[in-house]
């Protein structure tokens, strides 16, 4: 007796394992994608992952759903160990009904997210379905609304990640969005508010899926995803990557990693890297690469705004979030898309306790009336916004230009700044020298015999009085004027003295950060 209900209970589990069936299987492989198990095998530590809610059936009852079997409702659900650190995780199967999201397929996301909130484990979504499922009508959008007010519930205090490894259309792009980070894979995901057909239904537009909502479409121009990978099996292990960067939740801080890579460690290639040539671009790369332990550097939106770069390092085995301006994009210029970039970086790793190295070489933001249009002024306010709201040790390094309404968005010491140190070769001024003497000494210039040459030589004066870091540190604006190649220990000597830090804000309902 007693062996026959174990017998019925591995069958049922065995029944519920095979998803959709063999075929089905078959199918998901062909079109390049593991199913929603084999993902859950690769992202949990060896025979960790408990599943929860297998047995879980759904109530519909129309269009035939009532006839309709569905293995664990379309979705694997539960908690196990990821490099020994708890984590909870969905998998939405799209071999079964396509991986829709009907009620108790919802209720089961919804189940994860609550036990997740409760132990501050973060939470991953392997998204792979054709949305709101059609037949359970209200009771499917009722599922994602819910789905939605979690995640917000969940926001700023377990880290929620999210990869998009199928079709994701319609609602169910927004609980993505509601996410600390998206990963798209190549060719076999899509995001879109409305699809292809539609589309060209309405506006009469005919556009690709792979155009409209791939995975380089959100990485490179949207900026709604952070991570473009090529298969499934890298996405699942960037995001175990990634989680080594993240504490668990808000009141933990990421986990210390013990490294060989020395923390007084010379860097002499610093001293001479900054081209003789003002206008000259290098690569902030490599600079980041070489500061970082073992050049280990995780990149966040490395296909959106190449203006500003932005990802995870650690310092002597400390997580840090770096902001840096890559003069070799638009000469470092901050436009709207850098400054959204940035601003969501910095609020994302704030929330999460880690702090930030801030490499400037910015000449201004970008001029032009279509981003004054488009809102440079709103967008760029969310730099100086998350800057001064942050209150995780901030630490300013200014390497080379530091202009204007710029120099400042970059976090300056008025921001916040715990700690700033410049190289010889920062220029901390206005505005650029030949900008400054066209607007200052216009009517010297005007005058002048030989204009040309009386330009030449404001310019060159106005260098020599600016284009130093000394203006800004008699001031105490700049702590420190340090040798490039002692970067590396002045940075990990300023986060270690940092790192007991503790500052708190007004109290208040929440902010109104400019949106
Ligand atoms: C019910 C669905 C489904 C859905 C797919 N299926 N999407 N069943 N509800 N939303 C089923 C199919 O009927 C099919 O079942 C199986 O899943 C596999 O789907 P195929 O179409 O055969 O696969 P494929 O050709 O790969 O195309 C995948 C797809 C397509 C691109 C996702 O199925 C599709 O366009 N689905 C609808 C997408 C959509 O518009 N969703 C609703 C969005 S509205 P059988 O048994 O025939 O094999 C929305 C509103 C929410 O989400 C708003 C909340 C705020």
């Amino acid at each position: 007796m007693v062996m026959d209900k174990l017998e019925e209970l591995r069958q049922r589990k065995q029944e519920v394992a095979l998803g959709g069936g063999v075929d089905r299987i078959k199918q998901q492989h062909i079109t390049g994608k593991l199913t929603a198990r084999e993902r859950i095998e690769l992202l949990f530590d060896d025979n960790t992952f408990v599943e929860l809610d297998a047995f879980v059936k759904h109530r519909g009852n129309n269009f035939g759903l009532d006839k309709a079997t569905i293995p664990a409702e379309g979705v694997v659900t539960g908690y196990g160990f990821v490099d020994g650190r708890v984590v909870y995780a969905f998998s939405q199967d799209f071999t079964v009904v396509g991986g829709s999201l009907g009620e108790m397929h919802a209720n089961k996301i919804c189940k994860v997210l609550d036990y997740a909130l409760k132990v501050g484990a973060p939470v991953v979504g392997l998204n792979d379905s054709g949305g709101a499922r059609i037949q359970e009508g209200v009771d499917a959008l009722s599922g994602y609304g819910k789905i939605f007010y979690k995640n917000t519930m969940a926001s700023g205090v377990i880290p929620q990640i999210t990869a998009i490894m199928g079709p994701c259309a319609g609602g169910a792009v927004y609980s993505p969005a509601l996410n600390d980070f998206i990963f798209m894979v190549d060719q076999t995901s899509k995001m879109f508010i409305t699809g292809p057909q539609v589309i060209k239904t309405v506006t009469g537009e005919e556009v690709t899926a792979e155009t409209l909502g791939g995975a380089m479409t959100h990485n490179g121009i949207s900026g709604v995803a952070q991570f473009f990978e090529q298969t499934d099996e890298t996405c699942i292990n960037e995001i175990k990557r990634l989680l080594t960067f993240l504490p668990s939740n808000n009141l933990e801080t990421a986990p210390l990693l013990k490294t060989e890579d020395d923390a007084n460690r010379i860097i002499e290639a610093f001293d001479t890297i900054i081209p003789k040539n003002p206008n000259k671009p290098y690569d902030i790369k490599e600079i980041i690469h070489e500061i970082a332990d073992n050049g280990d550097f995780m990149e966040y939106q490395e296909h959106f705004a190449k203006n500003i770069v932005t990802g995870f390092i650690r310092l002597n085995g400390q997580s840090i979030g770096v902001v840096a301006n890559q003069p070799k994009v638009l000469a470092g210029c901050l436009d709207i898309s850098a400054s959204d970039k940035a601003a969501r970086f910095i609020r994302t790793c704030d929330c999460y306790n880690i702090p930030l190295l801030n490499l400037v070489d910015v000449p201004g933001f970008l001029p032009g009336s279509k981003q004054e249009y488009d809102g440079i002024i709103r967008h760029g306010a969310k730099m100086l916004y998350a800057y001064s709201e942050a209150t995780v040790p901030k630490v300013t390094m200014i390497l080379r230009k530091a202009y204007g309404g710029a120099y400042l968005a970059m976090c300056c010491k008025e921001l916040g700044a715990d700690m700033v140190m410049a190289w010889p070769t920062a220029q901390i001024a206005v505005m650029g020298a030949s900008g400054a003497a066209e607007i200052i000494f216009r009517k010297e210039i005007e005058a002048a015999k030989d204009s040309n040459a009386k330009r030449e030589e404001i310019i060159k004066a106005y260098e020599e009085e600016f284009y130093t870091p000394y203006k800004a540190a008699e001031r105490g604006f700049v702590d420190d004027v340090i040798e490039p190649s002692v970067s590396r220990v002045r940075l990990i000597d300023a986060f270690n003295m940092l790192a007991p830090k503790r500052e708190s804000r007004p109290g208040k309902k929440h902010g109104n950060i400019p949106l």
